[in-house]
């Protein structure tokens, strides 16, 4: 952080937003058709909002199709030789793809599929690294009219079996590996693990990245390029209806079960389309480059169906931010000449620790508009960003949403209009969204007032339900304040109408963006055979925004020891991924609860946050809160 003070973004008068905005909130149907009309549809929609609350149709009657929005639209056009992927890989090599290319290579996958007998309705396990192949896989499963469910490369084998299970796929594409700081992780080989647990899965597809050694099980899997080698040059689009899901995508909530979030093809798609645009003011020209890994919704609906929708040149980059060197996304921007550029408050605060000298080093004229999405950013953050990758030059877009929201919710929207911005705040609501701060009642709470940020009208993007369990999705989001979606999130409205996200109101734990459940985390711990009870907490972190800190009662029999903390870390990588990996475990004999048996993890956050720990007089034994501060305190002395 340098110690001059800011230089004040520059702004152009304000009325264009408000306009749109509060047209759309009189007439939410009418806006979103004309939306939608922006779309190529096979056949128009016959309703455009059926909602049985909390269940959400848009578009009904309407066919579309994902893959012939992103791709075969295009090459009808002059984009047919625009770049629609520049992709770059960790070790330095490169592939370029245009829309054509795009084409032809997904129309080859769907062939692929389809000889492998995947077709409509049917749902594909992805377990792939950031090459081409995944929104390759992703766009071709649109094409046959079948659901995709990508499982983010960093998830551990147990953690894919889990969702492969869930979802019933018979089909699962993996990799080889891919390129993780200079060694290749060995997906396949953890894909093994996974499938031993998964006997619903009749046969993988395996890409070959990394060129290191599999197993290959004859009559289950088959290399990507072998199976090429028989693929159709071309397979039609299988128009769909509107509400047919695109796609499946798992997120952590408040159980220990992570929830199958469906998305809807329609809505998600025109959502995604107007969103893009109105936030990231995208235009011909642009190159945009979001450094989220596919595996999240992140990357589903901006690094994949957004822009491509948008015929939108886009960069992919394969590894690590700070591989080989500090300058490795700067040198990315540089080379490709991004205009538009997307990350995470995780990574700017990583950046920031390390010194500006190391954005300074390239050149970084091409950008014109910053982006930030997944947890809270700090001004300080802010300030840096819009300094020293932003030249001072860049408006930063604050972008709130969630896997379940579909695509961006709070912004600022350049695209419309850019109002002043504030730093540290997500700006304004996007237009269709009726987003409110209300207390614990549901009154709307008053200026400044922190609350809970939930949002009053049903809008295209939003999640059909959760995948096999509908009682869980009205459930989660629409019983706490009945007839609005309550996002588990804290926010303030200020005066002049800005929405501050606070973080997580329930137990969620967002690690340097994300998000992880209390209950998974604890799930995993007790899985260990010398585990009787754990409580996962967050503790905040200067860069990760929160890390996980978890205190452990041991049975009877076994003792803390630094080789059992390495034992529990380890299990809980096992379980859930190197994500989940927590900071500190404490061996305690008792965990502070409520009367009724809830643990008071407002106590334990306390405790490991080393602030005031409030009000106890619910607890049930105060002895246990001293204990877990004593372990706590004896932990501290010991480093
Ligand atoms: O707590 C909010 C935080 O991330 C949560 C959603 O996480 P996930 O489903 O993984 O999706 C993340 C990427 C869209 C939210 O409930 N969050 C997301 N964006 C922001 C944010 N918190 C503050 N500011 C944001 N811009």
């Amino acid at each position: 952080m340098t110690g001059s003070a800011p230089q004040e973004p520059k702004y152009w008068p304000l009325k264009r937003y408000f306009e749109v905005y509060d047209r759309s909130l009189r007439d939410p149907e009418g806006f979103w058709a004309e939306e939608a009309r922006k779309l190529d549809w096979f056949r128009t929609w016959d309703k455009v909002l059926d909602w049985s609350p909390p269940f959400a149709r848009w578009f009904v009657g309407g066919e579309l199709n994902a893959c012939h929005l992103c791709v075969d639209r295009h090459i009808k056009t002059w984009r047919k030789s625009k770049v629609a992927i520049y992709w770059e890989g960790e070790p330095g090599d490169t592939r370029v793809l245009s829309y054509s290319t795009l084409y032809r290579e997904v129309n080859r996958c769907a062939s692929v599929l389809k000889n492998l007998g995947v077709g409509k309705g049917d749902t594909v396990a992805l377990y792939l690294p950031m090459i081409p192949e995944l929104p390759i896989f992703m766009l071709a499963c649109g094409r046959i009219g079948a659901t995709h469910t990508v499982v983010f490369s960093g998830f551990s084998p147990r953690a894919l079996a889990d969702r492969i299970n869930d979802i019933g796929a018979k089909l699962l594409v993996t990799a080889d590996g891919g390129f993780r700081r200079g060694t290749p992780m060995p997906l396949k080989n953890m894909a093994d693990e996974a499938l031993e647990l998964t006997p619903g899965v009749e046969k993988t597809v395996v890409v070959n990245r990394a060129g290191i050694a599999v197993n290959m099980r004859r009559g289950r899997d088959f290399w990507y390029h072998h199976l090429l080698e028989d693929a159709e040059a071309s397979v039609s689009v299988e128009p769909v209806e509107s509400t047919h899901p695109l796609y499946i995508l798992y997120t952590s909530g408040t159980t220990g079960k992570p929830k199958g979030i469906v998305h809807s093809t329609g809505g998600y798609l025109v959502f995604n389309y107007s969103t893009y645009q109105w936030v990231f003011d995208i235009k011909e020209e642009s190159v945009y480059w979001c450094t989220a890994d596919v595996g999240w919704v992140t990357g589903h609906s901006s690094i994949v169906y957004a822009p491509l929708a948008h015929g939108a040149a886009i960069v992919m980059y394969e590894g690590a931010p700070d591989y080989p060197t500090l300058d490795r996304w700067w040198d990315i921007i540089e080379k490709y000449g991004v205009t538009t550029f997307y990350t995470s408050p995780t990574a700017i605060r990583m950046f920031m620790a390390h010194g500006e000298e190391w954005p300074a080093r390239r050149d970084l004229s091409s950008l014109e508009l910053l982006g930030t999405v997944g947890e809270p950013i700090n001004p300080e953050a802010w300030l840096w960003y819009y300094r020293h990758i932003g030249g001072e030059r860049c408006p930063i877009v604050d972008t709130w949403w969630q896997t379940e929201t579909g695509g961006t919710m709070i912004s600022h929207a350049p695209g419309i209009e850019l109002l002043p911005l504030k730093p540290g705040s997500a700006g304004f609501p996007l237009p269709g969204i009726d987003a409110a701060v209300v207390d614990e009642s549901g009154q709307p709470a008053k200026a400044g007032e922190k609350g809970l940020l939930i949002i009053r009208k049903p809008w295209p993007g939003m999640l059909l339900t959760i995948h096999g369990n509908p009682e869980r999705y009205q459930e989660a989001y629409w019983k706490r304040f009945p007839g609005a979606y309550y996002t588990g999130d804290y926010a303030v409205k200020d005066e002049e109408g800005y929405f501050w996200l606070l973080g997580r109101a329930d137990e969620v734990i967002k690690v340097a963006g994300h998000r992880l459940g209390t209950l998974e985390l604890e799930n995993a711990a007790i899985s260990h055979p010398a585990v009787a009870e754990s409580a996962a907490v967050s503790k905040p972190d200067p860069v990760k925004g929160d890390t996980i800190v978890m205190f452990v009662i041991l049975k009877e029999g076994f003792e803390a020891s630094p080789a059992l903390t390495k034992e529990i870390v380890g299990q809980i990588r096992k379980m859930v991924g190197p994500i989940a990996t927590p900071e500190r475990i404490f061996f305690v004999g008792k965990l502070p609860k409520t009367r009724s048996g809830k643990i008071m993890r407002r106590v334990l956050k306390a405790v490991a946050s080393e602030v005031p720990i409030g009000d106890v007089s619910t607890l049930e034994d105060g002895a246990s809160v001293d204990e877990v501060r004593a372990a706590y305190e004896a932990l501290e002395e010991e480093v």
